[in-house]
């Protein structure tokens, strides 16, 4: 064998090395997402390279995907696509086309991308807001709230509430043609999340006089105090959300400070003073067998209080919802959760789900055993994915049959 040839072979190795993850069997066109996950992992290698060189923040890097999936506002025969702003956020609306006798319905769409990355401008986020506004002649606002590092928790709440709160007043439901008795709110993975903490702070706000129908969460993250659920064990290294990459998305959405990720990596970032929070995050209590599985409940290790004086954010209901009380779940509106088998976010949305029909809150779950987290981003040519259509359609209709 020459040296080109065992150059080659030793190429190739290094190669399939480096693409090959362990996705489960049950998943189909493994390959492919095993291929696009390489593509991921890579990107996630330079963003770490880059920063220890100095030159540049992590997440910076990471925002590369989003920019090169940057679409224009482009109208097509169904919907009118503009950027706009609602209440100084910017946010690009959808408006259908098809003229219709009565009032619309509307569906206010927030991205995900671990508050630090993502945009409305997304294609796939631009197609499921297409999708959703032609399948459902609805009119969808999909926000476009500030990220982290530039800025942290509460800015990204308050940019989605914002506008949520300008959208929910007489007169612009008016102007949009829109009931005020079918408006939901709906986001994935940390846009679920802000899904979840806008639809509680709505409970609270005696301004808003519109009430939201719906609320859909899809494989959102819901909590920041136990960061080893079951399933951040069993998930920790699977497509395309790694328990380490979610645990910078948590500790950079409060502080790019390293302290914070340090402690949450290693789950004692929790001050003693509040342990009575840990209840609302029991998964002992507060999950299904099923998911439980033989994994061994331990009671939770305490850090230091600097932490938590420091960077309250991480235990404050608007950026970790399940740790609001029981009395503050109570008027919720319907709720869909969407959950995912292979996902370190998979127990947050189980638990809620616990947690919200314990207090008499109508939810429909649909956990999908053979997904991955994030399956709505592959929708589109050339990283799209059965799995991604299949989520879609099943969330989409979902919409159309309750809102
Ligand atoms: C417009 O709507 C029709 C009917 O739902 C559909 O067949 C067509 O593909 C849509 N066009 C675009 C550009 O999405
Ligand atoms: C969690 O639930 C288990 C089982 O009910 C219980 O033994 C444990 O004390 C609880 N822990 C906390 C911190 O609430």
């Amino acid at each position: 064998m020459g040296t080109k040839s065992l150059c080659l072979l030793l190429a190739s190795v290094l190669v399939a090395y480096y693409v090959y993850t362990p996705v489960p069997e049950t998943i189909e066109e493994r390959w492919k997402l095993m291929l696009i996950n390489a593509g991921f992992r890579s990107v996630a290698h330079v963003a770490e390279f880059a920063e220890w060189l100095g030159l540049v923040h992590y997440m910076e890097v990471l925002m590369m995907i989003t920019s090169i999936e940057y679409t224009a506002p482009i109208s097509d025969e169904n919907v009118t696509v503009t950027d706009t702003k609602f209440n100084n956020v910017p946010v690009r609306l959808y408006v259908p086309r098809k003229q219709s006798s009565g009032l619309k319905r509307a569906v206010i769409y927030i991205h995900g991308g671990g508050w630090c990355v993502g945009g409305s401008a997304m294609e796939p986020y631009d197609l499921l807001s297409r999708w959703t506004a032609n399948e459902l002649n609805a009119v969808v606002i999909s926000v476009e709230y500030r990220l982290a590092p530039m800025h942290h928790f509460p800015v990204q709440f308050e940019d989605v509430y914002a506008v949520v709160k300008f959208f929910l007043q007489t007169s612009v439901l008016a102007r949009y043609g829109v009931d005020p008795d079918r408006v939901c709110v709906s986001g994935d993975s940390a846009g679920g999340n802000l899904a979840a903490a806008v639809a509680q702070q709505l409970l609270d706000d005696p301004e808003v006089k519109a009430k939201l129908k719906i609320q859909a969460l899809l494989y959102p993250a819901l909590q920041t105090l136990d960061l080893d659920l079951p399933s951040y064990k069993e998930n920790e290294n699977k497509p395309i959300l790694p328990k380490s990459l979610m645990v910078r998305f948590w500790s950079e959405y409060f502080t790019t400070d390293v302290s914070l990720k340090e402690a949450m990596a290693s789950n004692r970032h929790v001050p003693a003073e509040s342990s009575h929070l840990f209840r609302f995050v029991n998964w002992s209590n507060l999950l299904p067998e099923k998911f439980k599985k033989d994994h061994v409940y331990a009671s939770p290790i305490y850090g230091s209080s600097k932490l938590g004086k420091k960077y309250p954010g991480f235990l404050d209901p608007r950026a970790a919802p399940l740790l609001a009380d029981d009395t503050k779940l109570f008027g919720l509106p319907v709720t869909y959760v969407l959950t995912c088998q292979h996902d370190v976010l998979r127990d947050d949305g189980i638990m809620y789900v616990s947690r919200l029909r314990k207090v008499g809150i109508e939810v429909i779950h649909d956990h999908i055993e053979d997904a991955i987290h994030g399956a709505l981003m592959f929708i589109t040519s050339p990283t799209d994915l059965a799995l991604g259509h299949r989520v879609a359609n099943k969330y989409i209709e979902w919409l159309n049959v309750n809102l």
